[in-house]
């Protein structure tokens, strides 16, 4: 009987230290989702730049990642041989939103030669960082600019 105790007293301290250390994690990741955009993330997210279709694009393409399911399409006007304007939308996460506005602001006035030379690096750099399970919403966003691209020289 007394060893059946002291068993209960262990068991109730292992579920004491278990519970302490998920509510340790979740109290980790709470404050990791909070803290793990950059401050240009967060400005575009507040404050996104070129959203919405654009009615006289003459180049548009939509990219998805198959994994998430986020979806980007893309609106670009070109003009000798430059984006003079670029607009999106968004289907997904906030960093795909950011990654979005920020490729937008990258491409507009630039020559179509150097859009092409874009890669998803430039957009994490432009957004100052993304968290590494994030990364891949820049290469959503370089996706969509080579599908317009693509589009656009049909
Ligand atoms: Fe997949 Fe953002 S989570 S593109």
């Amino acid at each position: 009987m007394k060893v059946e105790m002291r068993l209960d007293a262990r068991t109730l301290l292992r579920t004491f230290w278990l519970i302490k250390f998920c509510l340790h994690s979740l109290q980790l990741s709470i404050i990791n989702g909070i803290a793990m955009y950059s401050p240009k993330v967060l400005e575009h997210l507040e404050n996104p730049r070129n959203v919405g279709e654009m009615a006289d694009a003459t180049a548009n393409a939509v990219a998805t990642n198959p994994v998430c399911g986020d979806l980007l399409h893309l609106y670009l006007k070109m003009a000798d041989g430059k984006i003079v304007e670029a607009s999106f939308k968004v289907q997904g996460c906030p960093p795909s939103i950011a990654a979005g506005s920020v490729l937008t602001e990258m491409i507009t006035g630039l020559m179509i030669e150097e859009a092409r030379k874009l890669t998803p690096q430039d957009v994490t750099r432009a957004l100052e960082s993304l968290p590494r399970n994030k990364e891949h919403c820049s290469t959503l966003a370089i996706d969509a600019l080579r599908a317009a691209l693509a589009d656009q020289s049909r």
